[in-house]
């Protein structure tokens, strides 16, 4: 029998993968944050010197990924890399990889894979629709533009107006488009998603009403 998967999808700096593995340590189930697997292999092919336009190397190294999940850390080979993924340039190399079918199909197992042992959380662009269509709740997490750059200038020390939050708007809303507007896997809600907005919701109200869901489809 299939473990249970919670999927969670939605747009950059959404808040999802602080809720999503929230709700998977509430639950006692494993989390998966499929975004970094894109983000890796977007940090792979730059130190492989392989550009993130060339579909077929690059899919090859996401099929090869030596990444390792460890103690909340992350590593490619024996090196630590959590915070290194998370640069901005590298989020901008994981949606241009991601845009390419043979390194999404590359990864596609690998992603499946965390739901073999334990039930999962999983959150990313297409949880619901490509990964985990047979999730038993699907979740499309977004917050405005305004309320995400607001979250992320917060989290980077900086001013919520002027020029670098302006940057910042301007950044999250290029990243969406290119996110929403790709080919393959596009992000969108899936046709049974529950929407939940947190532009007017703090973490805590946000898990709770994921769980409070996650309840009422268990009873
Ligand atoms: O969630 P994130 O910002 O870490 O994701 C990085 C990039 O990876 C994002 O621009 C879109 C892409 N991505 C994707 O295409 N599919 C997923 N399931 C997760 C992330």
């Amino acid at each position: 029998m299939n473990n249970p998967v919670i999927a969670i999808d939605g747009p950059s700096a959404s808040g999802k993968g602080t809720v999503a593995s929230r709700v998977a340590a509430v639950l006692g189930w494993a989390y998966l944050d499929s975004g970094a697997l894109y983000r890796l292999t977007a940090l792979y092919a730059e130190q492989q010197g392989v550009a993130w336009g060339d579909e077929a190397q690059v899919a090859a190294l996401a099929q090869a990924l030596p990444v390792r999940f460890a103690d909340g850390e992350i590593y490619l080979h024996n090196a630590a890399v959590g915070a290194a993924i998370r640069a901005e340039h590298i989020g901008m190399g994981a949606s241009q990889v991601a845009a390419l079918p043979q390194v999404r199909a590359a990864l596609l197992q690998r992603q499946r894979d965390f739901a073999a042992h334990s039930p999962l959380v999983a959150d990313g662009r297409d949880m619901a629709s490509v990964v985990f269509p047979d999730a038993v709740l699907k979740i499309f997490l977004t917050a405005s533009a305004q309320v995400r750059a607001q979250r992320r200038a917060l989290q980077l020390n900086l001013p919520l107006e002027g020029a670098a939050f302006e940057q910042i708007l301007h950044d999250i809303e290029a990243r969406d488009a290119a996110d929403r507007n790709r080919a393959v896997a596009p992000l969108q809600q899936a046709a049974d998603a529950v929407l939940l907005d947190t532009s007017d919701l703090n973490i805590e109200q946000a898990v709770k009403k994921v769980i409070d869901c996650y309840r009422q489809i268990e009873n």
